[in-house]
């Protein structure tokens, strides 16, 4: 096994009513607040009233960018880094889902270079610094909440790529269950499969590591299959909502991974589907997952199967490891396509072969992906064509 650092240096309020310690905790940082949002849920749902009173009566002064789109956009990130290069912003405030939380991300280490962000991506540059960061969550799936990552589009040059740095993650960040009572079915669908992924991504690993670790996980795949669907059949759940948030969080803050190191195998293949096609994230890996475990099945891998089946789905212990590991896959494309209702073909969400050479050599880089089972284009291309039916 090998040593890992874990810093996870986050500070959460979680649960209901933990609003009246927004004004304090964003004044600790200065007095002007750049609130960030997406299309308007955070209106509809009064939150927003409930979000600028804060502000207000902490005495702080209010800036906003509206508008952050689903799979966040380069110019919205533009955007909100001049605003705070213009209006001398000292703290920025997102209020919204993954996408809404990445923007400002890049917004806060826009602020702090003379480059374009986009340099960011297409030059890997630097990120030394960004400005502090809180976040209310709203929708649960991507993490972003508590973990150092984001992920940014560039409609010109058909880019969707991501990149971690420890400055980017949110100082503190409000959890309240009740705030995605609101997120519809099949957000809440998608952000079930997207947490479900980056689990899997860390699980589905042949090295040795903490047993305990994979315990954990194994523990928070059950808590997502438990509680999405009761989620959708009933909105306002509690229970549900709240054990959907803190596995959201706890999937990709770093801890599963203990020392495990390899590379992500569905999300660099996901990112080059919805940089294209603008599909939701969470979509486009219900759809690749399972055809990426039928394309990395064979008998050096199908133990980790067998123990996904066992362990997550109570597929029957006694069956033979090939079976088991066969029955696992099925278990989770009943699980995505059948209970969660998502779409489970690329036709079906109007995608062709067109652009699968140039998606998949941009998802190895050229190269290869060392995850779970080494991908080289080709394979990667052989997955893409595994999902058109
Ligand atoms: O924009 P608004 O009006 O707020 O509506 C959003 C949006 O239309 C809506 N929504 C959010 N909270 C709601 C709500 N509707 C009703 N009630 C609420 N309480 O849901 C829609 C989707 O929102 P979005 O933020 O796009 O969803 P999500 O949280 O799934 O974020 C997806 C983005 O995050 C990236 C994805 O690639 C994608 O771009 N990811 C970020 C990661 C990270 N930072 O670590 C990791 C992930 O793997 C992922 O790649
Ligand atoms: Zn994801």
């Amino acid at each position: 096994m090998n040593g890992f650092v874990y810093d996870i240096p986050v500070k959460v309020y979680f649960g209901e009513n933990q609003l009246g310690n927004l004004g304090a905790e964003l004044k600790k940082f200065g007095n002007r607040v750049l609130l960030t949002y997406g299309g308007g849920s955070i209106k509809k749902s009064g939150l927003y009233d409930s979000v600028t009173d804060e502000i207000r009566k902490a005495g702080l002064e209010l800036f906003e960018l509206s508008g952050i789109e689903p799979n966040p956009r380069i110019d919205s990130v533009r955007k909100g880094a001049q605003i705070c290069k213009d209006e001398k912003i000292d703290v920025l405030l997102a209020v919204g889902g993954g996408s809404t939380i990445d923007a400002t991300k890049y917004m806060a280490a826009g602020a702090c270079v003379d480059h374009d962000p986009w340099e960011f991506f297409s030059k890997w540059a630097p990120i030394e610094k960004a400005l502090p960061i809180v976040t209310v969550l709203t929708l649960s799936a991507t993490g972003s909440e508590m973990d150092p990552g984001g992920v940014i589009s560039n409609p010109e040059t058909k880019d969707k790529i991501g990149r971690l740095a420890p400055q980017l993650l949110p100082k503190v960040s409000f959890l309240d269950p009740t705030l995605t009572y609101s997120v519809s079915e099949y957000q809440t669908a998608c952000g079930a499969a997207d947490m479900m992924s980056h689990i899997m991504e860390v699980y589905f690993n042949m090295e040795q590591d903490l047993y305990m670790l994979d315990c954990f996980m194994e523990g928070l795949m059950k808590t997502i299959i438990k509680f999405a669907p009761a989620a959708m059949k009933e909105p306002d759940n509690y229970e549900a909502r709240a054990n959907l948030m803190w596995a959201s969080s706890w999937a990709i803050n770093g801890f599963v991974n203990g020392g495990k190191q390899q590379e992500w195998s569905c999300h660099p293949m996901e990112h080059e589907v919805s940089a294209i096609y603008d599909i939701t994230h969470g979509l486009g890996l219900a759809i690749l997952t399972p055809r990426w475990m039928e394309y990395c099945l064979d008998e050096t891998t199908a133990s980790k199967y067998y123990q996904f089946g066992v362990n997550v789905f109570g597929i029957d212990a006694s069956l033979p490891e090939m079976e088991a590991a066969k029955k696992s896959i099925e278990m989770l494309k009943e699980f995505l396509y059948g209970i969660l209702g998502l779409k489970s073909s690329f036709e079906e969400v109007g995608i062709d072969d067109s652009n699968f050479e140039i998606m998949a050599k941009k998802a190895c880089m050229g190269e290869t992906l060392e995850g779970f089972k080494s991908l080289k284009q080709k394979d990667i291309e052989e997955i893409f064509k595994m999902c058109l039916k």
